[in-house]
């Protein structure tokens, strides 16, 4: 072969050579240009772009839906978002109202901007109401919120011998063996358990607000009963325990009865259902004596976690 021709094939070679080096570094660049520019759509992209922080980043992409994520992409960065969908009773469906009450709140903390909003005690008392859900039988959740109709009568109402009440009283069959368990093994310890009031229909609950309001006042009834429809002593499931010795609402908390309760109450299905320190959430001053049957496992869940039945059910069983 002549040596013009061999210089020939050799530069088209090289030409050959560097065509392919070129193309081969424009799809490098392209890809990477087009990767770059994929990236750049992502929310993970834009949340950064935003000021959040790589694992603060990771923890809404993973906690909060596409649609809530757009919108917080349109807003400004908000420093207490991550307190808020890290808090343990923190749930989705309430992300606006968390930062609604938060915004008017923020001397509050965040467990009790969760508690609050959850329990829905970010309203008004009564402000709105719904119908309670009796289907959830001994858990029904009445409260400010939660109203029975006028004419709710729970099954299985059993009296209560007289041998362990003041007066005539009834609660649901299942609350009373679990009380009678309870009675039998509080008096082995010399401990007595005495009901003092059960159940209520909508017209006696009636009367005992009203009897309150008139006396009172409305402020000081509803700190301390509930409105006809709004109690729990209409299902059937509240007892009020005193104990002898200790027979008002004002010593019943120093008694040992009380003390006992507050240790093994739960071992019975029953649970403190207005803790002090925690009216903010359940709309009622402490009540020592006031004691409600929710059946052994989720009392035993509740002592557990030390939240209101409030709290428990919104988390458990709203949603
Ligand atoms: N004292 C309680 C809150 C009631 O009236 O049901
Ligand atoms: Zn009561």
């Amino acid at each position: 072969m002549k040596i013009g021709n061999q210089l020939k094939i050799k530069k088209k070679a090289i030409y050959f050579f560097a065509g392919m080096v070129t193309i081969f570094v424009i799809t490098i660049l392209g890809i990477q240009y087009y990767n770059d520019y994929k990236y750049r759509q992502t929310h993970e992209f834009k949340l950064l772009e935003k000021g959040y922080t790589k694992e603060e980043t990771t923890i809404l992409l993973e906690k909060i839906k596409e649609e809530k994520i757009i919108e917080l992409l349109n807003q400004e960065k908000k420093d207490y978002l991550i307190s808020i969908i890290t808090e343990k009773y923190y749930l989705e469906k309430n992300l606006d109202q968390y930062i609604e009450f938060y915004e008017k709140n923020k001397n509050k903390g965040m467990y009790d901007i969760i508690a609050m909003v959850n329990v829905h005690a970010n309203q008004e008392w009564y402000e709105t109401t719904t119908e309670a859900d009796t289907t959830k039988e001994n858990l029904i959740l009445v409260n400010k919120y939660y109203q029975l109709k006028n004419d709710y009568t729970p099954e299985n109402l059993t009296l209560v011998s007289n041998w362990y009440c003041y007066g005539k009283n009834q609660i649901t069959k299942e609350a009373y063996d679990s009380f009678l368990n309870m009675y039998q093994k509080a008096e082995e310890q010399n401990i007595k358990l005495i009901i003092n009031s059960s159940y209520r229909d909508y017209q006696s609950q009636e009367a005992t607000y009203n009897n309150l309001k008139n006396s009172y006042g409305l402020k000081r009834a509803d700190n301390q009963a509930a409105r006809p429809g709004h109690s729990e002593h209409e299902t059937g499931l509240a007892i009020d325990i005193f104990s002898p010795g200790n027979t008002t609402t004002t010593n019943f908390k120093d008694s040992e009865a009380y003390q006992w309760l507050k240790e093994h109450a739960h071992e019975y299905g029953f649970i403190e259902r207005y803790p002090e320190g925690k009216e903010y959430l359940t709309g009622y001053n402490f009540e020592s004596w006031h004691w409600r049957y929710v059946g052994i496992d989720i009392a035993n869940k509740i002592q557990e976690e030390q939240i209101t039945f409030d709290e428990y059910y919104a988390y458990y069983l709203e949603q």
